[in-house]
């Protein structure tokens, strides 16, 4: 009983065609003595039905005790539905198979939960869900997903194959490199104390590659990072990872704008416009607070240090003489803001060592504000005119020092926005993608508890050429050839020009990083050393692909579309990983643990 059609193709042209199809039992209903079947495969589904006059009693019983997700094959003849019985809803909604003939594949138990109606399903636990992935994947939604996914996949490598790029894979059983997220250890057998590491990404091989002449990499990368979790973070993710040689920025712009247009113009039919805006990291967390902007919306941080400097209120004014900055951002029809969400947003600027949240209400044609007094008539008439200021208008302020400033800006422009759009006052549009470049990020960052400099993206990327010179006296203003592509707010991906000469590449280790020339040695000897025999100039970049499948797919979480995903403890429910192992497989990778074996098991010698 192999099947002639799916089960979302029979039309009006197949009535009184003898048809077989093979899936799952979807639904089921008995109406007056007749047994209606929805048979499901991954296209759709049909209506079979069992009509006790023209089956057999056995094979009528057989039907009518199955449970739902049973696996069948039916033969039977097409037919119109009866007037009025039509389902305008599903494509196969104006026929139904008269069913002659029916084999039970596999009859199935009674389910841990209901999977014939979406909605309820999606509300099952999601604990539950992930233990029967299986059950869950039969929702059409997350099979969507999962064919958006391959679609992506192979558009990509239909497009990179078409630049001349070659798929190369890199090893997964690679060295701890400890300087970026906390790694997956394996450890050897053959080798006793020592360890593998998952790949945080295949960043050095790809460089090699390169040394390597390979000129054009490109891999759907596995990467592993063992961080803590969130909706757009798992533990392993896959990186659509590209390197190229002798080559500028405007080379990966050019080429990733390429791909994404392809990319969702293959899977969603939808047009992304090119070129993409660019924004400096200066500018973007200037105008929005953050260096992944949601341009989706305005709400811009304003600018106010210029006319607060000698203002009567001192927190503005005294942030100025300190060579801070005063920045505001108007949440326009947030005055009705309640005192919990007030708290909640001065906590955040507590967080960032700010004192307080200056805010203005504007209600009744006022200005409700504990501070307003302090202002002259020249400082309100700047904010009105700066912020555009209405009735129904909540003004929110940060003085602070600048990146301070600007980040609780933008995490309360953030917040603001969630809020507005919960109540249904900015409306956001969900077949909109706004597509940018931030660029020119400060190549180092300052960590305060370390005392010391660390690299904002990784310790490959090379300084701006003219800012060379300023690595080991001012490090604060050297920029990074470092960009990153950003989607409605959404870290897509990163990457940079590559530092290629052996000599820079030592200095940022060793005089701007301070990492012992042994460790320099033991860590990265490997990649010095092919530095010396002919790096070509080089660069890349290593998009998301779960995060970009999210987007296309109008997923929150990039759980929905990964077959098997791990939950926030980093677990998969389904196989029950990770699990304890032998106390035999311990002793052979010469391992001692000191946590103790559960009850009732031996722990090892
Ligand atoms: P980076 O660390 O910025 O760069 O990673 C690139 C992109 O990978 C995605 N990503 C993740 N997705 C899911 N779960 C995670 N835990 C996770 N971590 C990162 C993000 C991110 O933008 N080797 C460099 C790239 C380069 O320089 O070429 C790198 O890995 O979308
Ligand atoms: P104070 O004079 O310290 O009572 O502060 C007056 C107002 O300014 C209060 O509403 C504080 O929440 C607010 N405020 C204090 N420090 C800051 C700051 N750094 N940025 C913005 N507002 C502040």
């Amino acid at each position: 009983m192999k099947r002639t059609h799916h089960c979302n193709e029979i039309r009006a042209d197949h009535i009184g065609q003898e048809v077989t199809l093979n899936g799952w039992v979807h639904s089921r209903r008995d109406l007056g003595g007749v047994l209606f079947i929805d048979v499901r495969d991954r296209e759709g589904r049909t209506q079979t039905v069992f009509d006790p006059s023209d089956v057999d009693q056995a094979l009528f019983d057989r039907a009518a005790s199955l449970h739902s997700e049973s696996v069948i094959a039916v033969r039977g003849k097409v037919r119109q539905r009866p007037e009025g019985t039509d389902n305008d809803k599903i494509p196969t909604g104006h026929v139904e198979i008269l069913v002659a003939e029916m084999e039970v594949l596999n009859a199935a138990d009674v389910l841990p939960f209901q999977v014939d109606d979406p909605e309820v399903a999606a509300k099952v636990h999601e604990e539950l869900r992930l233990k029967h992935r299986y059950l869950d994947l039969r929702r059409p939604e997350l099979a969507r997903n999962l064919r958006i996914r391959s679609k992506a996949a192979t558009t990509t490598r239909f497009f990179l194959d078409a630049e001349g790029f070659s798929e190369i894979e890199t090893p997964l059983l690679f060295k701890s490199t400890p300087e970026g997220a906390r790694e997956f250890l394996v450890p050897s057998r053959v080798h006793p104390g020592e360890f593998y590491a998952l790949p945080q990404s295949p960043q050095q091989f790809k460089q090699i590659l390169m040394v390597g002449g390979v000129e054009r990499y490109f891999q759907l990368a596995r990467c592993f990072r063992d961080e803590d979790l969130r909706a757009d973070r798992q533990p392993e993710f896959t990186q659509i990872d590209i390197e190229m040689s002798f080559i500028d920025r405007e080379d990966i712009y050019a080429l990733i704008e390429g791909l994404l247009k392809e990319i969702w113009k293959k899977t969603i039919d939808h047009e992304v416009t090119t070129p993409f805006l660019r924004l400096t990291f200066e500018e973007a967390l200037n105008r929005f607070g953050i260096d992944k902007p949601d341009t989706r919306f305005a709400m811009e941080l304003v600018d106010f240090t210029e006319d607060f400097k000698s203002s009567a209120f001192k927190v503005f004014s005294g942030m100025v003489a300190k060579g801070g900055v005063v920045k505001a951002i108007n949440a326009k029809a947030y005055a009705d803001v309640t005192q919990g969400q007030m708290e909640t947003m001065t906590e955040l600027a507590k967080s960032f060592g700010a004192k307080g949240l200056a805010y203005i209400k504007v209600e009744g044609g006022e200005w409700k504000s504990p501070i307003v007094k302090f202002f002259s008539d020249a400082e309100k008439a700047s904010l009105q005119e700066k912020l555009g200021i209405e009735e129904g208008d909540l003004i929110l302020f940060a003085a602070d020092e600048w990146l301070n400033a600007c980040e609780i800006l933008g995490k309360i422009r953030l917040y603001c926005a969630e809020i507005l759009q919960a109540q249904g006052k900015l409306t956001l549009d969900p077949h909109r993608f706004d597509f940018l470049w931030v660029t020119d990020f400060p190549l180092l960052s300052f960590d305060q508890e370390m005392n010391r400099w660390y690299s904002s993206h990784h310790p490959f990327t090379a300084p701006v050429a003219e800012d060379i010179p300023f690595l080991t006296e001012d490090p604060k203003r050297v920029r990074g050839q470092h960009y990153d592509i950003v989607v409605n707010g959404v870290e897509l991906g990163g990457g940079s020009i590559r530092i290629h000469q052996p000599d820079v590449q030592k200095t940022v280790f060793e005089q701007v990083l301070q990492l012992p020339e042994e460790v320099v040695q033991e860590r990265f000897g490997y990649m010095l050393e092919a530095f010396r025999y002919g790096a070509p100039p080089h660069g890349g970049i290593a998009l998301g692909f779960d995060r970009m499948i999210a987007l296309l797919c109008g997923c929150q979480s990039i759980r929905d579309v990964i077959a098997f995903p791990k939950t926030a403890k980093a677990a998969d429910l389904l196989s029950e990983s990770p699990a304890r192992v032998e106390a035999k497989q311990l002793r052979d990778l010469h391992l001692h643990l000191k946590v103790a074996a559960p009850k009732g098991e031996k722990s090892e010698p």
